[in-house]
């Protein structure tokens, strides 16, 4: 939208002069923040000529911001920008792929019980018991669908299900196809999935799917016209690895976006949504972002939790960190340090709505009452 050539040269003036200087990290931000502004002339530009051009050389600056960091390990002195280009298959490579281990379980996880409840028979049953699953002919691996308003711990329910299930978790952000892995995005895909597939249990969870795959295809970028296609198609290898965990989650909260193909049989075929919290869930949230503080007596859960209806997870804990805030700098600027109240929350309640719109709801609403 913004992005202007302009903007474009300043930052790959700053990165190559910081590049030349031997202040890599500071080299690097700025190169990758050239190349984003590439990726995004690349794809409002006129010619497909000009936005491969585009592409490719946001694609060198990518390399170079890479080289940044391979040189910031070393400590050496400036060397000139010539690029000698790094074997491909080079050790980086793993640093491309995201994975971890999250330490987060269900029990981290407030409320949504028949949700977990729905996973773990559906994905996490039949890789702890695999010979009853055999018996019983129930299938092992698949996608889930994770959708739902913003805020409401969609993400958090992936990695937690990873957790669960002891696997790797491995992320694939449509927002960074865009931009880190920008000319080596197919090359990345395929290594990410080798790399989760090597594991004996893995969980890849696709962020924003939505944005994977533009339902109008001329107005997508050609990455992910490349992309797309490739990253089906290893999902659909998935069901062949019978005997590993390999799990497929993707997070959206605009599921009215996502395209059809994304939602076929072997691929997002279980699609679970991840509503705003009911009153035990809120309560639980209360629990684990305000109890967890010190709090004054006064301070009223069951009404606190009628209040707060109608407002997500992530809402519930920026409210509970915010009513933190009184007593908090009160007490570094001197005052007698003090329990949080039940009229500092309810002060950062009514300055604070609900980030969900009562209209989107029914927008989700309709999604789930549609397609199953
Ligand atoms: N059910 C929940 N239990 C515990 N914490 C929660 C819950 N829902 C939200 N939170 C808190 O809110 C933060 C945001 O949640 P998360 O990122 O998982 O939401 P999301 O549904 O993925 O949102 P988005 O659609 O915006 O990506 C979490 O890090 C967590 O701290
Ligand atoms: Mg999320």
């Amino acid at each position: 939208m913004g992005a202007t050539f302009a903007t474009f040269e300043r930052l790959k003036n700053k990165g190559v002069s910081a590049f030349k200087t031997g202040e890599y990290a500071v080299a690097k931000t700025y190169l990758v923040e050239a190349a984003e502004v590439l990726v995004e002339l690349a794809e409002s530009a006129k010619t497909e000529e000009l936005r491969s051009q585009h592409e490719e050389y946001a694609a060198e600056l990518i390399d170079l911001a890479k080289e940044c960091d391979r040189r910031k390990g070393q400590k050496g002195h400036a060397r000139t920008v010539a690029r000698e280009r790094a074997d491909d298959e080079g050790p980086d490579a793993s640093e491309w792929i995201v994975s971890e281990r999250p330490d987060i379980g269900y029990d981290d996880v407030a409320g949504m019980e028949d949700v977990k409840q729905e996973i773990r028979l559906k994905m996490i049953y039949p890789f702890t018991h695999p010979e009853l699953a055999r018996r019983y002919g129930v299938g092992t691996g698949g996608g889930v669908l994770l959708y739902g308003p913003p805020g409401t711990g969609k993400t958090m329910m992936a990695k937690a299900t990873a957790h669960e299930l002891d696997a790797t978790f491995f992320v694939i952000s449509p927002a960074q196809i865009m931009s880190k892995w920008v000319g080596e995005a197919e090359q990345n895909v395929r290594k990410l999935f080798e790399a989760a597939k090597s594991q004996d249990k893995s969980v890849i969870f696709i962020d924003e799917v939505e944005a994977l795959v533009p339902r109008r295809r001329s107005e997508g970028s050609t990455v992910m016209q490349r992309v797309v296609p490739q990253i089906l198609q290893e999902l659909e290898g998935f069901d062949r690895a019978a005997d590993r965990a390999l799990l497929f989650i993707g997070a959206t909260n605009k599921p009215w976006m996502l395209d059809e193909a994304m939602l076929r049989p072997g691929r997002l075929d279980t699609k679970v949504y991840i509503p705003l919290p009911d009153a035990p869930g809120r309560l639980k949230l209360l629990e684990m972002y305000l109890a967890s503080r010190p709090v004054a007596d006064d301070v009223d859960f069951g009404r606190l939790c009628d209040l707060l209806d109608g407002y997500s997870g992530a809402d519930i804990k920026g409210i509970a960190s915010q009513a933190a805030t009184r007593p908090f700098l009160e007490s570094v600027t001197g005052g007698e340090p003090r329990a949080i109240t039940m009229s500092d929350v309810l002060e950062v309640l009514e300055a604070t709505p609900p980030s969900v719109r009562a209209s989107d709801l029914v927008r989700y609403e309709k999604f789930a009452g549609s397609g199953e």
